[in-house]
């Protein structure tokens, strides 16, 4: 199983006890880590990812026929489980799955453009330059999840390191992200992380995406 090679974790998390060793640790998405990512998923107090299965940003829209006639959550739930699975199974899915003692945990979504191309359908959405993306090189960070009982601890801004790590491990290039900039809403409405959190990884935003109760950015760095 691939470990992500220099795991940011301990020193957030670990900051009043530097000597006792972090329990969190991280690997990415994979075949055989899949079993890991479907046991978080199916785990209570993750949020929306137990119905979504982080398939939304996969997909252009969700108007196809098929997904209307599905008209419960839990209905839409059992058929993105397949269809991420598929994903997994062809190598495009790609995410850091975080595991504290063991135990997943925690999770962030990340892959290359194409792989993630909800975006592209936007209204509002300002595309980059090509000289911009870095010989085409072009990734998204799209979703979050941290298990309920593991919140407020560092472990999303953590997991957002570990995949830029993933990232410049397969290349680089120019990294995009869809942040939340000012919300009055819990934190379902917080999937795609926080401008702060981005700010602190070195993302710069670029424009506002949506704006309301729960108002967006975009936001990128290059790596
Ligand atoms: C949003 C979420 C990922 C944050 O995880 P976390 O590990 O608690 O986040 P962190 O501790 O790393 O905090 C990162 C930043 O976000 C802020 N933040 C975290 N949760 C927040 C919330 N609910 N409201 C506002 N800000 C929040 C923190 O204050 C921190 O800001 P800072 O960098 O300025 O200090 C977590 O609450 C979650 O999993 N929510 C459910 C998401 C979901 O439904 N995902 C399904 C997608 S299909």
């Amino acid at each position: 199983m691939s470990r992500v090679a220099s795991w940011p974790i301990a020193g957030r998390i670990m900051r009043t006890s530097r000597d006792v060793k972090s329990p969190y640790s991280a690997r990415e998405l994979s075949k055989e880590t899949w079993p890991d990512f479907e046991k978080l998923f199916l785990k209570k107090g993750i949020g929306d990812g137990w119905w979504c299965w982080c398939t939304y940003h996969h997909e252009m829209s969700h108007s196809s026929v098929e997904k209307k006639q599905l008209k419960t959550r839990a209905k839409i739930a059992v058929r993105n489980h397949s269809e991420k699975r598929t994903l997994v199974e062809k190598g495009q899915a790609h995410g850091i799955i975080v595991y504290a003692n063991e135990e997943p945990v925690g999770w962030c979504q990340y892959g290359p453009k194409d792989e993630l191309p909800r975006m592209d359908g936007r209204r509002r959405y300002r595309r980059p330059k090509l000289e911009d993306s870095s010989g085409n090189r072009f990734w998204r960070i799209t979703c979050f999840i941290v298990q309920e009982d593991h919140r407020g601890r560092g472990l999303a801004s953590a997991a957002l390191e570990a995949a830029l790590d993933g990232i410049r491990m397969k290349g680089g290039g120019l990294v995009e992200a869809y942040p939340v900039s000012n919300s009055d809403q819990g934190a379902n409405y917080h999937y795609c992380g926080t401008v702060s959190m981005f700010e602190k990884a070195g993302f710069k935003t670029i424009a506002p995406l949506s704006e309301g109760r729960t108002s967006t950015a975009i936001m990128r760095r290059a790596i």
